[in-house]
C-alpha cells in the first residue's frame, strides 16, 4: 500500500478504498458533517469570486477565500458574519499554490465545495506575448493545478462538488482576444474530463462548468460592446444555485443559453463577418 497522503500522484489510479488511502481526510469528512459545509473559492478577492463568497456565507457555508491580495481577502473576511478562512496564493506559482490549497483545506477541517474562479483575459489584438502568456498561465496552468487538488481531495473522501469558471466565450473564437476563448475552451473540456472520470469511478462528485455571459466586475470595467451585463451578486446567486443542484453545464444567467445556441450553430461564413 503506497498512498497515504493527499499529494501522492498515484491517488487517481489507486484501487484501495478512500478510508485506507486517506485516513486523515476521512476523519475530516466526519467532522465536516457535524459542522457547516465548507466552500473554498480560488480567486475570491473581488468580482464574481467575492460575491460568491458572500452568497455561500449567507447560505450557511464556512468559506475559504484565496487570491493574491491578502488585504482584500481580510476585508472580505471581516465583513462576513459566518466562519471564513483566508489563504494568500498566486495560482500561477503552481507548486506553492497547490500546497497552500491543501493547507487551506486542512485549516477548514475539510472541503465540501471548490470553485476555481480565478481567471483573466483582456483584448490583445496584436498578440503581445506577455499578456497572452499571463492569460494562459492563469487560465490553463493555474486552473488545472487547482482543479487537480480539489478533484483528488473529493476522490479521497468519496464525494464533493467541483466547479470552474469557463465562459460563453469558450464556444467560438474572438478576433482580438485569442487567449481568452481558447483557454476557456480548455477549462470546459478539462471539467468534462473530470466529470467523466468521477462517473467512471461511480463517485457522487458533481463537476459544474459555469459559463457566464457579461458580468459587471473589475475585469469588464470599461470594455466595449457588452450587452445583458449582469450585476455580480445576481451572477453569484445563479452560480451557487447551479453548484448546489449539481448541474453539469450552467449558463449564467440562464438566458445566455440562447446566445450559446446561436453561437454554436452559426456557420463560419456568417460568424466571420460579425
Ligand atoms: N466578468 C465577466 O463578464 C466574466 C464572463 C465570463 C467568465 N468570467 C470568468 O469569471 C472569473 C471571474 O471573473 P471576474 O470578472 O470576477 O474577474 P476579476 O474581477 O478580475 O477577479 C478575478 C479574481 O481572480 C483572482 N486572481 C487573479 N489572478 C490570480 C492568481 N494568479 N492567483 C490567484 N488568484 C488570482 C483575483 O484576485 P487577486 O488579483 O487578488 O489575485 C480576483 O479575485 C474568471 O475566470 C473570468 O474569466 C467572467
Amino acid at each position: 500500500m503506497k498512498c497515504f497522503c493527499i499529494s501522492c500522484a498515484s491517488c487517481l489510479s489507486c484501487k484501495f478504498s478512500p478510508a485506507l488511502r486517506y485516513p486523515r481526510l476521512v476523519r475530516y469528512n466526519l467532522r465536516m458533517s457535524e459542522n457547516k459545509p465548507q466552500a473554498i473559492i480560488i480567486g475570491a478577492s473581488q468580482g464574481i469570486g467575492a460575491e460568491l463568497a458572500r452568497e455561500f456565507s449567507a447560505r450557511g457555508y464556512a468559506v475559504g477565500l484565496a487570491a493574491r491580495s491578502g488585504d482584500r481577502l481580510e476585508a472580505l473576511r471581516a465583513e462576513l458574519s459566518g466562519p471564513a478562512f483566508v489563504k494568500v496564493m498566486d495560482i500561477t506559482r503552481t507548486d506553492e499554490a497547490m500546497a497552500a490549497f491543501e493547507s487551506l483545506i486542512e485549516d477548514m477541517g475539510g472541503m465540501h465545495t471548490a470553485v476555481i474562479n480565478a481567471g483573466t483575459g483582456l483584448p490583445n489584438r496584436d498578440l503581445a506575448w506577455a499578456p497572452e502568456k499571463a492569460t494562459i498561465d492563469l487560465n490553463v496552468t493555474g486552473f488545472a493545478a487547482m482543479a487537480g487538488v480539489a478533484f483528488r481531495h473529493f476522490v479521497g473522501q468519496g464525494r464533493g462538488r467541483l466547479a470552474g469558471l469557463s465562459s460563453v466565450a469558450a464556444l467560438r473564437g474572438i478576433p482580438g482576444n485569442a487567449a481568452y476563448p481558447a483557454t476557456k475552451a480548455f477549462v470546459s473540456n478539462y471539467l468534462e474530463c473530470l466529470r467523466l472520470n468521477a462517473r467512471q469511478r461511480k463517485l457522487p462528485i458533481s463537476v459544474t462548468d459555469l459559463r457566464p455571459g457579461f458580468v459587471d466586475t473589475p475585469l469588464t470595467k470599461g470594455q466595449k460592446g457588452m450587452f445583458w451585463l449582469t450585476p455580480a451578486p445576481v451572477a453569484a446567486r445563479h452560480i451557487a444555485d447551479a453548484i448546489e443542484r449539481g448541474k453539469s453545464i450552467a449558463y449564467i444567467p440562464p438566458k445566455w443559453r440562447l446566445v450559446a445556441t446561436v453561437l454554436r450553430h452559426l456557420p463560419d461564413s456568417i460568424y466571420s463577418k460579425m
